[in-house]
């Protein structure tokens, strides 16, 4: 299996895409640390984890809190003995008008979706250089990280910046053999949105599905909530341009591994 004897934390693991991330890894092969802030959630997807065999820690993580964020990568690796990939799949959402849109709801949301990235990431690969093995950080970024959508001003502003995270760390972390991409999923059926709206948004940036995953990802719409786990997720062009601008800078091409 491709993820034999690697280790994977997830984080927003409770629920939704993060336990389908989880499941999916556990299905190829690897151990997982499942962190959200609910413990509940988190426990619920490791005993599915441990089901298919591997082993799985459940962890509390604030990912807006620096010492919650850090106390969770000490606990996954006393308990995974290593981390091998970081996904940052924790993220919240509003749906309010611009004009109405309270203070505290877009703190909320850039808190969690952008800081709780950057901690998270940061943490994480501060571990990863500390190893000097490299490793593999996935954020999930979205279709709003790509263009607007209404009533979303907090969570579409979070995601752009999150791809912009995301072309940073790749460019960062490159000579630490850290690799870093985000995906944008169109529209997936979750416990946050169970009855997503078919948009033209999925369909104008569908061109290709991507197997950035363990598991096939071959169906349009797929319910991630679904043991039939199918994943429509779509590069962001920012990966691309990440490596572009790496050999600018460094004068001469390398690659991402
Ligand atoms: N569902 C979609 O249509 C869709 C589309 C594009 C991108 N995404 C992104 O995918 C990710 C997962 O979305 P989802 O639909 O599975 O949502 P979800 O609500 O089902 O899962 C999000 C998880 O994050 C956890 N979480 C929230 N705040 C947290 C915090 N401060 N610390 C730790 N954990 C926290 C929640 O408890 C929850 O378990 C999000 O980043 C979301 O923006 C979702």
């Amino acid at each position: 299996m491709r993820f034999d004897h690697k280790c994977a934390l997830i984080t927003g693991g409770g629920s939704g895409i993060g336990r389908a991330v989880c499941l999916a890894f556990a299905r190829e092969g690897a151990d997982v640390g499942v962190a959200d802030v609910s413990l509940e959630g988190a426990e619920a997807t490791a005993q599915e984890v441990r089901k298919n065999g591997r082993k799985a820690v459940a962890l509390r993580v604030d990912v807006t809190d620096p010492a919650s964020v850090q106390a969770m990568v000490n606990q996954a690796v006393a308990a995974l003995g290593r981390i091998d990939t970081l996904v940052n799949s924790a993220g919240v959402r509003e749906i309010v008008p611009f004009l109405q849109l309270p203070f505290a709801e877009w703190q909320r949301v850039i808190a969690t979706n952008l800081t709780g990235t950057f901690l998270c990431s940061q943490a994480v690969a501060q571990y990863f250089v500390a190893q000097g093995r490299g490793g593999k950080i996935v954020n999930l970024a979205s279709v709003a990280g790509l263009m607007a959508v209404p009533n979303r001003a907090a969570y579409v502003s979070s995601k752009h910046a999150v791809v912009g995270l995301t072309k940073e760390m790749a460019m960062e972390l490159a000579d630490n053999s850290i690799q870093v991409n985000a995906v944008a999923p169109g529209v997936v059926r979750t416990s946050s949105s169970p009855h997503p709206r078919p948009t033209l948004l999925l369909v104008q940036h569908s061109p290709s599905t991507v197997d950035l995953w363990p598991g096939k990802c071959s169906e349009k719409g797929g319910d991630l909530c679904n043991s039939k786990v199918k994943l429509l997720l779509l590069q962001v062009p920012a990966v691309e341009s990440a490596k572009r601008l790496r050999c600018v800078l460094h004068g001469k091409e390398r690659i991402l591994r």
